[in-house]
């Protein structure tokens, strides 16, 4: 049987929109994440996929609980995390890592690289001493493909790709077995981030690490991923096995999410069938009546308008909401 590391059941994570001059009220709420659930096996990665604003990284960082769920359970080895105080919450924090799109922002530039490696090391206790971070510092240059000169060096002196292997080194250091890989590679140019992407490959070979890979990047996806969520507007429209779903997709915005996608083979590509979407994503404060896909849908019925349709089980690996899908 696959081991489950982490479990998000019914996950609601909503913003309250604010207005008035003095007495600030609230006068409607983005539902960034609404209802979503979905697991991450051990040793294997779970991608989430969908356009921007469709409420990825606000999944991230709830079940980071860097922000509070609005509402659901985050189960981490079977461990309810939703509603930890900071103290409880600790031991977690150490298991769990992120790594963000843009490196930069994400390294504090006052700070050497020797520092921004070791600092998570000793708060996390994973070093008793100063010296010994240090020596793991060096192994981890090694690791993600630095030298260990660059440890005394300052973020500004490096390329975004290297930037971007100093914020690997940090997250590893303290031995975590989930990493959420929040785009990692979305600001590399091409040829880096294909080395980015087999630095992660190979640690979680070597570690077995789970990962949360958030991507809008659907080669990316195929390529890294073993299962796979399609988010819009905050809910997961469709789950399953990355290459089921990849190969069939059920839903009509995965289809045309997939269709958008160019495929090598110019056989293969002259024979699908192109959907191509009209319109932009909705806002998350007002989103359509009924399924919030249904403005842009080809297949839109009756019913499309009315009733959102129930996220279901159509297969032994498969969740679709869509009322066309049986
Ligand atoms: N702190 C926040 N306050 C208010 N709205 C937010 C906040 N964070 C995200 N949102 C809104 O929630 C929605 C989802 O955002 P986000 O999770 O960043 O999407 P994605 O990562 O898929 O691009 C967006 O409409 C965004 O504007
Ligand atoms: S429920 Fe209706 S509108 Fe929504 S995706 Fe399915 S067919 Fe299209
Ligand atoms: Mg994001």
């Amino acid at each position: 049987m696959t081991e489950i590391l982490l479990s998000v059941k019914n996950l609601k994570k909503y913003f309250p929109v604010k207005q008035g001059f003095l007495i600030k009220r609230v006068v409607a709420e983005i539902k960034a994440v609404d209802d979503v659930s979905f697991e991450i096996k051990k040793g294997k990665t779970f991608a989430l996929v969908g356009e921007s604003g469709c409420g990825k990284t606000t999944v991230a960082r709830t079940v980071l609980r860097l922000t509070d769920p609005t509402a659901g359970e985050i189960f981490f080895e079977g461990k309810e995390i939703s509603k930890l105080r900071y103290k409880e919450l600790l031991p977690f924090r150490r298991r769990m890592q992120i790594v963000f799109q843009d490196p930069m922002s994400s390294l504090n530039p006052r700070m050497t690289v020797g520092q921004i490696v070791t600092e998570p090391m000793l708060f996390h206790k994973v070093a008793k001493t100063k010296n010994e971070a240090y020596e793991k510092a060096k192994k981890l240059m090694e690791m993600v493909g630095l030298k260990t000169f660059h440890l005394d060096r300052y973020p500004h002196q490096f390329s975004g790709g290297q930037r971007q292997r100093i914020a690997i080194a940090r997250a590893i250091s303290i031995e975590p077995e989930f990493l959420i890989l929040d785009e990692p590679t979305s600001s590399l140019d091409v040829s880096v981030q294909a080395q980015i992407i087999n630095l992660f490959l190979d640690f979680q070979q070597q570690f077995r690490f789970s990962y949360l890979f958030i991507s809008h990047n659907l080669g990316l996806v195929r390529f890294i991923s073993h299962d796979v969520g399609i988010m819009y507007l905050g809910k997961i429209v469709e789950m399953g096995e990355t290459d089921d779903v990849f190969e069939e997709p059920l839903h009509p915005y995965s289809k045309a999410l997939l269709s958008a996608t160019p495929i090598p083979d110019p056989e293969v590509e002259r024979a699908r069938q192109r959907i191509i979407l009209r319109g932009g994503v909705p806002s998350p404060i007002s989103r359509p009546n009924g399924c919030f896909f249904n403005p842009r849908c080809p297949f839109k019925m009756e019913i499309c308008e009315k009733e959102y349709p129930e996220f279901r089980k159509v297969s032994q690996n498969r969740w679709v909401a869509c009322h066309l899908v049986k």
